[in-house]
Parts: structure tokens; C-alpha cells; sequence
């Protein structure tokens, strides 16, 4: 993990000497503030690990991995509009702090500063990279939109949740590395390679953000928890919740429960119930996917493949 840490210091220098202290301040503001919230950073990280496992120059990744972190920050802000989330990174959300409109239009020019950045990459590589930006950027809009359909409906597939999260999760860690690669100049087979990694790491962590909702610590996860069960979100523990116990399920989506007392009351039933334990199963088993599928995107650098195992891990088992 030492890399990782030198990969998000390299990234939050990056992020230092930007300035978004423009006029009109109503705009930019809400900006700097949610990129000042931190976060975890994973994304740049995954970009400049990319880079480094084909022993590329870091310096050459360090703004399209910045591109990708505001493009990540764009997306949140919207996401939390639309899941009506009060808390983001341990802080009010954009929209909670200002209002939604303040929150759509700071998303939409973080949109377009993410697509300047990303695109400071060579001439060479710049067709390559905007595709694969550009079909990831659509991808996450149509997996935002299966999870709010799904809120409507009453049950879901499995294979039907695990497409939702792969487009609007799991292809942005997919891209992030694949980028990273493509400045790291790897092959277009190794690049794909590593977006296969970069896929089933973001399942396993899509999974484990969705037990974190659930049953994360509040001090460290930075979110509310419960929001998924007071949104109806069809997460992977409603889904195993309802396969395991149909009867149960049925009586609490028909009950009148609301805010706590909802949250404990679903709580319970996914523990009692195993789907908890189902949950953590399938997100160990994507992990494993990963960690299968690094061995075919090994680039030159064994050392950072080693650091990639292990963050897939990390990502998969974290706690915030
Ligand atoms: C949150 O992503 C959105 C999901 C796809 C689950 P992160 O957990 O990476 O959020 P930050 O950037 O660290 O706050
Ligand atoms: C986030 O999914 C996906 C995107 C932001 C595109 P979630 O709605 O689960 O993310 P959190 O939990 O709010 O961070
Ligand atoms: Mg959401
Ligand atoms: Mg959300
Ligand atoms: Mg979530």
C-alpha cells in the first residue's frame, strides 16, 4: 500500500496547484469545497498505478488521473441529489450546503473541467484515451438511471443489480487503470486486461459500499448509514434478503415503518435472514475474479502488481 499513498499525495499536489477560485464564486465554490472534502482518492491512484505497472512516466498521468478524480466528484454531486443524501465525506452534500440547482450546474462545469484534464494527455494516445473516457462517462449515466428504476421496483435480478453496479461503479475503476496503461504506453490487449481487473475490483467494492450503507461504523464511512434501505435501493442484501426469506420480505416492504426504525428493522432481517453473509460471499468471489484477472494484465512492473493485489483487497474489505 506504501505506492498507493505516494500515487494520492501525487495527486492531491496536483489537485494543490489547480485554481478554481473564479467568479462567479456561487459556481465555483461548491467546487472547491467538495474536492477539499478529500475522499479516498482510489481512482486518480488506480490511473497512476496503471502508469507505473508499464513503467510509464507518472508525470504524464498526473492530470488525466486528476481528470478522472473531478469527473468522480461530478458524479457524487449529482448522485447525491438524486438519492437525497445529507452527507457526503463526512460533511453536508453540495445541494444540502447550497441548493439543487447550485449542485446541478457545479456538476455539469466539473464535467466539463474533467473532459480538459483528461484530455492533456499526447496527441498520440488522445483518440484512445477520450473513447474510453467518453463511453464511461455514458455507461455510469445509464447505470445512475437502472438504480433509481430500480428504487420503483419490487424485486430485482441478480445478474440485473450486478450489470447496475458494473455500469455505474465498477467501469470508472476499469477506465481509471485502463487510461493509466494507455499513457504507460501497454499494448491495447494489456490495457484491456487491466480494465477486466479494474471491473471486478469495482464489483467487489460496489458490494462492500453497499454493506457499508448498511452497516458501516458512521464516524468513518462519511455517509448516512441507511440511506440505501430508507431509499429502497435494491442492493445486494435486499436482493439474497428477499431469495432467502420471501415472507419476510414481503411483510417489511409492506409495513408502515419509517426512518430508524426502518433502517434497524431491515438491519436485523439481513443478518437474520444470511443475507449478509450471501453478500459478503459474492463480494469475496468478485474478488477473486480480480485477482485472476491480474495475472493476464501483468505489465513490467511485478512490483506494482503485487501493490494492485493488495489494493484490490483493501477496496473490497474497507471501512470507509
Ligand atoms: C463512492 O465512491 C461512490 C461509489 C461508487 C460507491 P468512493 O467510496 O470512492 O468515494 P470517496 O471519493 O472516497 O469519497
Ligand atoms: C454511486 O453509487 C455511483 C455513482 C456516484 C456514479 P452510490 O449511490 O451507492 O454511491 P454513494 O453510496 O452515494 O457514495
Ligand atoms: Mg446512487
Ligand atoms: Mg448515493
Ligand atoms: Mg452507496
Amino acid at each position: 500500500m506504501q505506492d498507493f499513498k505516494r500515487y494520492q499525495r501525487l495527486l492531491e499536489n496536483t489537485l494543490a496547484r489547480q485554481d478554481f477560485d473564479h467568479e462567479p464564486q456561487e459556481l465555483y465554490q461548491p467546487i472547491s469545497y467538495i474536492l477539499a472534502l478529500g475522499g479516498k482518492r482510489l481512482r486518480p491512484a488506480l490511473t497512476l498505478a496503471g502508469c507505473d505497472l508499464f513503467n510509464g512516466e507518472l508525470e504524464e498521468a498526473l492530470l488525466p488521473a486528476l481528470g478522472i478524480e473531478v469527473f468522480h466528484n461530478f458524479s457524487l454531486v449529482h448522485d447525491d441529489i438524486m438519492d437525497e443524501a445529507p452527507v457526503r465525506r463526512g460533511k453536508k452534500t453540495v445541494h444540502e450546503k447550497w441548493n439543487t440547482n447550485i449542485a446541478i450546474l457545479a456538476g455539469d462545469a466539473m464535467l466539463v473541467k474533467a473532459y480538459q484534464y483528461v484530455a492533456k494527455v499526447d496527441k498520440a494516445i488522445l483518440p484512445k484515451v477520450l473513447k474510453c473516457f467518453s463511453s464511461t462517462a455514458l455507461e455510469i449515466c445509464e447505470g445512475q438511471q437502472l438504480d433509481m428504476n430500480f428504487e420503483k421496483m419490487e424485486s430485482v435480478a441478480e445478474d440485473d443489480y450486478i450489470e447496475m453496479i458494473r455500469l455505474k461503479t465498477a467501469v470508472l475503476l476499469g477506465a481509471a487503470l485502463k487510461i493509466g496503461a494507455l499513457v504507460g504506453r501497454a499494448t491495447e490487449a494489456k490495457a484491456h486486461s487491466l480494465y477486466h481487473f479494474g471491473i471486478n475490483a469495482g464489483l467487489a467494492f460496489q458490494v462492500q459500499d453497499d454493506l457499508l450503507d448498511a452497516f458501516g461504523d458512521p464516524s468513518k464511512f462519511g455517509k448516512k448509514v441507511g440511506g440505501d434501505i430508507l431509499q429502497d435501493k435494491k442492493t445486494l442484501l435486499r436482493i439474497y434478503a428477499r431469495e432467502l426469506d420471501p415472507k419476510g420480505t414481503e411483510a417489511l416492504t409492506q409495513s408502515s415503518l419509517s426512518g430508524d426504525a426502518k433502517v434497524q428493522a431491515w438491519q436485523k432481517f439481513f443478518v437474520e435472514s444470511g443475507a449478509r453473509s450471501k453478500a459478503i460471499e459474492k463480494r469475496d468471489f468478485f474478488l477473486g475474479e480480480a485477482h485472476d484477472a491480474l495475472k493476464n494484465a501483468a505489465g513490467s512492473n511485478q512490483a506494482v502488481a503485487e501493490q494492485l493485489k493488495e489494493f484490490a483487497t483493501w477496496l473490497a474489505h474497507r471501512d470507509r
